[in-house]
């Protein structure tokens, strides 16, 4: 079995009393077992634990079939979701795709263009998006499971009236691609009465885990990504992670540390990078982890920089601010692509040491001086080692964190699988808008603006 994905708390053994972690172990075995026994809270959104091995397979076909059909016929994929229904794909197509993605030629890139939106309310950013796609060929994945969230409900009916506009209802439906609850909801009902090809978000998984169900699988293999590798990586770390629970550098070892350094008084964990195509696997982290934690005025704060571009914005907070968090480094161990320098005759800028080196191994300086640098800072840093950048690996990456988050939730002892928090702005702004059964709510707010 390959384990592409290790943690590794070797740098941040100074911080660690080693009773401490083996009663954290303990309790996170303890976690462990409510999770695997379907005995704790939330356990009716436990679905994601056995999909790597599960999934429906006729709907896998026609997920592949479907990214097929986008990449031939569309210049530009529109993809509408927000929260869980967005960044797990984003995170997965900047993650495995070419940097400048859709810079490349159609030729090179041999798929469309692929955008977001529906996770912001913002007209200008909708605005300059349809200026991009102009009189080009487009095709929308609309993915919402609940059907009625604002964002995207607000762009979906925007980029149904330009298809229909463009290709006439049929000829949209053509290139409408819904991803929502099997039976209910109003995406459902339109998807249904327009005979849009529909794909289903299980009922027994949240949104934040269910980037490997056509929620993340469509976008991500229209972007021409092997989603039997994504899957097979999953279901590899799945084994890994039922089968060898007890390994220091496993998924429980990772939900116990942090709990440990939590339980010792740090706030906030810093999930740092030091390649840009991780940016948005980190935003995805952090809505897993955020939306999971907390709660009940518990859970560590999720946050992340990218390294080495924030060490000139946020690195001297981290080196020297308040010493509320410790780091996890993802280290991303190969490269495929990389520059190497050449000597310059007139070294003005002193860097023909570096002759013959490449940026991998500066980049790799950069990496453990900066880890040492934070270590001595009384910031410890917790690692986790990725081998590459493959669909694979990142299967077993989203699988670590997911299985991580729910022991970790459990050890902290809230419900990691809802998100009640989430409603309170929902409400505040339905009054604001005017939203018929609000009103009472309305007069209130407008008397606290
Ligand atoms: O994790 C979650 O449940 C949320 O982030 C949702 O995914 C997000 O609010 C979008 O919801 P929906 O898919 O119902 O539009």
């Amino acid at each position: 079995m390959k384990k592409n994905v290790v943690f590794d708390y070797s740098k941040a053994a100074q911080y660690i009393d080693g009773d401490a972690l083996k009663a954290m172990k303990a309790r996170a075995l303890e976690a462990r077992e409510v999770l695997m026994g379907r005995t704790g809270a939330g356990n009716d959104f436990l679905g994601w634990i056995d999909l790597p091995v599960a999934y429906d397979k006729d709907e896998f076909a026609r997920i592949q079939k479907a990214a097929a059909q986008i990449r031939e016929d569309s210049d530009v994929l529109v993809v509408i979701g927000i929260g869980g229904s967005y960044l797990g794909a984003r995170a997965a197509n900047e993650f495995l795709n070419h940097s400048f993605y859709n810079n490349l030629s159609r030729e090179e890139r041999k798929a469309p263009e692929i955008y977001y939106c529906g996770n912001s309310i913002s007209g200008t950013y909708l605005k300059h998006l349809i200026e991009i796609i102009g009189e080009r060929d487009f095709s929308v994945n609309v993915i919402s499971k609940s059907g009625t969230t604002t964002e995207p409900a607000i762009a979906f009916r925007v980029f149904k009236a330009l298809a229909e506009k463009k290709y006439g209802k049929e000829g949209a439906a053509k290139r409408i691609y819904a991803t929502t609850d099997q039976k209910k909801g109003a995406l459902k009902t339109l998807a249904t009465a327009e005979g849009y090809e529909s794909f289903i978000v299980p009922d027994d998984i949240g949104g934040r885990f269910s980037v490997l169900t056509a929620v993340g699988l469509l976008p991500i293999a229209a972007s021409g990504v092997d989603i039997c590798a994504l899957m097979q990586g999953a279901a590899d770390m799945r084994e890994l992670c039922l089968n060898d629970a007890e390994a220091d550098d496993g998924a429980v070892m990772y939900a116990a540390v942090r709990n440990l350094f939590l339980e010792n008084g740090k706030t906030v964990e810093l999930t740092t990078n030091y390649e840009p195509c991780f940016h948005y696997v980190a935003e995805w982290w952090k809505q897993l982890y955020g939306e999971s934690e907390g709660k009940d005025r518990k859970g560590l704060f999720p946050a992340s920089c990218d390294f080495t571009t924030d060490l000139h914005s946020m690195g001297q907070y981290v080196q020297d601010g308040a010493r509320i968090m410790f780091e996890t480094v993802v280290d991303i161990q190969e490269s495929t692509d990389t520059v190497v320098l050449e000597a310059e005759a007139e070294d003005l800028d002193g860097l023909n040491y570096l002759t013959g080196k490449d940026m991998d191994f500066v980049n790799r300086c950069a990496m453990q001086g900066t880890l040492l640098a934070h270590t001595d800072g009384d910031v410890p840093n917790l690692q986790i080692h990725v081998k590459d950048r493959t669909a694979y690996s990142l299967g077993q990456l989203f699988y670590f964190y997911e299985y991580a988050c729910g022991v970790s939730g459990y050890v902290l002892g809230v419900n990691p699988f809802n998100q009640p928090g989430v409603e309170s702005y929902k409400k505040n702004m339905f009054a604001l808008l005017g939203k018929p059964g609000y009103e009472d709510a309305r007069e209130a707010l407008l008397a606290r603006l």
